[in-house]
């Protein structure tokens, strides 16, 4: 910026006063500050502002150009991928790239849907032929309403299928059988979290389909496990418990608290436990035939 000192940037006002934060010798230079409703007129072109706040920054902001009806998204209809291509159009494993969007909606838009059912309202008046996004793949074409339904089945939480997500820690290995026994019974497709190999960002995206959870931790000093401990906490942020039924599952040697312990963290997120069942020290036939009884319960 030392380069441009006739410079003039527009921003908005939280955005401007987070630049001077970063950047206190910037506090002298021009700055137009833009909202809703203003309209930036270029030599051929208009630029229209529409904050779009906590998509997913307060400062956040969209443009648009109706000569061009190109959209500036920002970060809205983004995904995490750095590649040659610009446009999904140009992208063989195209799946790959909806699979990216939604992870992508699940670990940074979950607690949004309010502004974003908001932005898209405002995105229905403008005439779109093409979205360039802030971060990875942009949209043209027939592509474009596959991004933008992806995103309305977001913002209503549409996206919620009968699946079901086992989530589990074990130390050495009971809970990972309970989690096997789990998979194997249930009548719905199952997507498998080990937190000892699955991170964080893809137990998110499995959460975000499925109306089902079911959660198991070991009991760790009369705790859950860290693991498990910070999944809840990391879904909770996310929005990704509210609203779904849970099955909770554990495994103790003398005394039983990390179920308990879980149900309060899921039912303060917003879930629902519609089934609670705990091994001591083992899975036997019994309690293997008591564990298939409790996944009935989330039929
Ligand atoms: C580090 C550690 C801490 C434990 N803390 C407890 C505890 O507080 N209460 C309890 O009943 N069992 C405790 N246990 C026993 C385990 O919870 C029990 O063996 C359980 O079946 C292990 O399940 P997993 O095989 O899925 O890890 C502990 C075990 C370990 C290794």
């Amino acid at each position: 910026m030392t380069q441009l000192k006739n410079a003039t940037i527009v921003t908005n006002k939280i955005c401007m006063d987070n630049i001077i934060h970063l950047y206190p010798s910037l506090k002298n230079y021009q700055f137009k500050i833009v909202n809703n409703n203003t309209q930036l007129k270029l030599k051929t072109h208009t630029i229209h502002f529409i904050p779009v706040p906590m998509l997913h920054w307060p400062s956040s902001m969209i443009c648009y150009c109706p000569e061009t009806k190109l959209l500036f998204s920002n970060d809205v209809f983004g995904q995490h991928i750095a590649c040659s291509e610009r446009f999904l159009d140009q992208i063989v494993f195209k799946d790959h790239i909806i699979q990216l969007m939604r992870e992508y909606s699940a670990n940074l838009l979950g607690p949004f849907q309010v502004p974003l059912t908001i932005a898209l309202q405002n995105l229905k008046q403008l005439q779109i032929d093409t979205i360039l996004t802030g971060h990875g793949i942009s949209w043209r074409g027939d592509n474009l309403v596959t991004a933008i339904n992806e995103y309305t089945q977001f913002s209503l939480n549409k996206q919620l299928k009968k699946k079901l997500t086992v989530l589990f820690q074990s130390m050495s290995g009971v809970v990972n059988s309970a989690a096997q026994i789990i998979m194997q019974t249930s009548s719905h497709q199952v997507q498998f979290c080990d937190l000892n190999i699955t991170n964080l960002t893809k137990c998110a995206l499995s959460a975000y389909n499925s109306e089902f959870l079911a959660i198991g931790s070991p009991n760790y000093y009369g705790q859950t496990t860290p693991l498990v401990e910070s999944a809840i906490h990391y879904l909770r942020g996310l929005n990704l418990i509210k609203g779904r039924k849970v099955m909770l599952f554990g495994s103790f040697c003398w005394s039983d608290k990390a179920v308990a312990i879980m149900k309060e963290m899921i039912e303060n997120a917003g879930g629902t436990v519609v089934s609670e069942i705990s091994f001591k020290m083992g899975v036997n036939e019994i309690t293997q035939a008591a564990l298939i009884n409790e996944l009935k319960k989330f039929v």
